[in-house]
């Protein structure tokens, strides 16, 4: 059994780390943190795995992690696992970063976005941890930069299309709806209750940290620069994320080849599915689960294709496939812990 230490274990993902590691049938999981639950039981804060889950919160203790995992999740806001990060590589542990700190090739986008990196070496050899894209190099990776929630719901149905030279790099728009848990556990304002219930609202326009991500690896599926247009949604549900995706088609084409391009590109990918025509995604079908439902359709010109994608933000978007990049990185079975069955509503 691989021993699994996840810090940051109070928040959303965190938790969600947990509930899938716990039915995982080759991971044992041996290190929670928190600094504010330390002493406490998890089921305490989460009463809902009552039965299932019997560790108590630590605090951030390297000794601990370094004798007690063999792998670490770090499922804390960016800026602070670029300071833990070094420490749990050179104790010889694999990486999985829930956060921004390690998902960019190109630092000075990190850096203009965000702030000064301060592990820039590390970053070098750290692998963006999209699975159905970068596989080889997630095989061979110690440190994985997990994917945001929108750059996954985005980049999963269009890198199949843009490197198949299928659709027009220029004209993206790109409309995201997110439900309210993508914001994190804290209570602000902004995902207060009586603010965001009853409420569907557009926010950070032009000015979302996920977007230079998301053209980042846009661009290396074109093999040239990719600028998109990208507007996030806020909608009155806990969980969910649906994508919808406007692009320009580099020639007329028809559905049959956009549907054989992404059912070729993702032949093997087991949490990929590819809608039937006419037939779109729903956030309630992925719910709980770590699919990406992609639907599409084109006009009758054949030079306008939508493209739908769902996903849960906090499985496939975050804790899902974190333990799926796990899984690849130690050669196991890519589903395993992952393959529970969605429910019916
Ligand atoms: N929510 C999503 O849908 C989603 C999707 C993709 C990626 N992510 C990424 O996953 C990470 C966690 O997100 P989340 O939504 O789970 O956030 P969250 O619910 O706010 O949880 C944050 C976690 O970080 C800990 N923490 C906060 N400030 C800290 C500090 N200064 N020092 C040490 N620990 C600190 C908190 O624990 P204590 O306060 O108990 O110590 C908590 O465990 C973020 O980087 C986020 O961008 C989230």
């Amino acid at each position: 059994m691989l021993r699994v230490g996840i810090i940051g274990a109070s928040g959303y993902a965190g938790a969600e780390l947990v509930r899938i590691i716990t039915q995982h049938p080759h991971m044992e999981l041996t290190f929670i943190s928190s600094r504010q639950f330390k002493g406490k039981n998890f089921t305490e804060i989460y009463p809902a795995m009552n039965g299932f889950i019997y560790l108590k919160y630590s605090e951030l203790d390297l000794k601990k992690i370094e004798a007690e995992t063999d792998v670490v999740f770090i499922a804390l806001p960016h800026k602070i696992p670029m300071s833990i990060v070094p420490d749990v590589i050179n104790m010889g542990k694999k990486v999985i970063d829930l956060s921004a700190d390690f998902r960019f090739d190109d630092i000075t986008k990190y850096e203009k976005h965000y702030q000064p990196h301060t592990a820039k070496k590390y970053n070098d050899q750290s692998v963006y941890g999209l699975c159905e894209v970068y596989k080889k190099n997630i095989e061979k990776a110690s440190l994985v930069g997990n994917p945001g929630c929108y750059p996954t719901s985005i980049l999963l149905p269009l890198i199949p299309l843009l490197r198949n030279r299928l659709i027009k790099k220029e004209s993206i728009i790109v409309d995201s709806k997110s439900g309210v848990s993508g914001a994190g556990r804290t209570p602000t304002p902004s995902n207060h209750y009586c603010n965001i219930s009853e409420s569907f609202k557009a926010y950070k326009i032009y000015a979302h940290r996920h977007t230079p991500e998301i053209e980042e690896n846009l661009s290396k599926a074109a093999n040239s620069d990719v600028s998109i247009i990208f507007t996030p949604h806020l909608i009155p549900m806990s969980r969910g994320m649906l994508s919808t995706i406007y692009v320009k088609t580099d020639k007329s084409v028809c559905e049959s080849d956009i549907r054989n391009c992404l059912n070729d590109f993702y032949a093997h990918s087991p949490f990929i599915r590819i809608h039937s025509e006419n037939s779109f995604p729903d956030t309630q079908h992925v719910r709980g689960t770590n699919f990406c439902d992609i639907g599409f359709k084109t006009d009758k010109s054949g030079h306008n294709l939508i493209l739908i994608s769902a996903i849960d933000n906090l499985i496939k978007g975050a804790a899902g496939q974190a333990v799926q990049n796990l899984n690849i990185m130690f050669g196991m079975d890519e589903t395993s812990g992952l393959n529970n069955v969605p429910y019916p509503l």
